[in-house]
């Protein structure tokens, strides 16, 4: 029997936990793990290589359909990015590519053509996706959909723990400035703006472990898709 595949959306601003929470659930409820950001953050390097800033519409536009991006998972279910076949997974993690992303995803150009490639994925695999406009956009039929918050320090905390242990040097200042600019550029855009769909779940997750959001979140997964956890938490 065809068994039909299942979708759960997770949105929300830069740094609220939506990667670490997603990844989690996705290996505890036995789904694939689709990082979206990443697919974003693979054309603002894209971008970039090309000298642009990536708030250049046409230029950007004119970029796209030489660009082959494409995701992998290795042997550890972990999402690599490839551009034109190279590894960038470790490229595009620095503060700059954040905001290549983030001017490149203004684009409609841009939204449109990686709008394909994310659906595809859900139809083919059970999928906890996590980005902006999941729920609002790419899956709006999602069986789940979940809007993670934090407040902009908590989130800079994490971000900047995270950066760090990456060997990213950065402090505290410049990286909430950077989510507070990120923030605003995201959910002002008029292309897909960051906001909550409708129907979505809102979670807010400051001052909570990360694993006391994973059980949160476990709990809303068993009660909306009535399935159970392949692993405890
Ligand atoms: O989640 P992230 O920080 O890796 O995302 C990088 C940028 O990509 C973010 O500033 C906004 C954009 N993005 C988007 O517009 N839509 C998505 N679904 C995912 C990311």
């Amino acid at each position: 029997m065809n068994q039909r595949c299942l979708s759960i959306a997770i949105d929300g601003p830069a740094g609220a936990g939506k990667s670490t929470l997603a990844r989690r659930s996705a290996r505890r409820f036995g789904f694939l793990y689709v990082d979206t950001g990443a697919i974003y953050r693979t054309v603002g390097l894209a971008a970039q290589r090309a000298g642009l800033t990536g708030k250049e519409e046409a230029a950007v536009a004119a970029l796209l359909p030489g660009l082959e991006i494409t995701l992998r998972y290795d042997e550890h279910g972990a999402q690599r990015m490839y551009l034109n076949g190279e590894d960038v997974t470790g490229l595009i993690r620095s503060p700059e590519i954040s905001m290549m992303a983030s001017n490149v995803s203004a684009l409609p150009a841009v939204r449109a053509f990686l709008l394909d490639m994310q659906r595809s994925l859900a139809r083919t695999h059970s999928v906890i996706m996590d980005g902006r406009d999941i729920g609002t956009v790419v899956l709006p039929d999602a069986d789940l959909k979940v809007f993670l918050t934090a407040s902009p320090e908590d989130r800079a905390a994490r971000r900047l723990k995270e950066l760090q242990g990456r060997g990213v040097e950065t402090t505290l200042e410049e990286v909430l400035e950077d989510i507070r600019r990120r923030d605003h550029q995201d959910s002002t855009r008029a292309a897909a703006p960051l906001r909550p769909a409708a129907d979505a779940v809102l979670l807010d997750t400051s001052g909570n472990t990360v694993q006391q959001s994973v059980e949160l979140i476990g709990q809303i997964i068993e009660a909306r898709l009535h399935i159970r956890p392949e692993e405890t938490p």
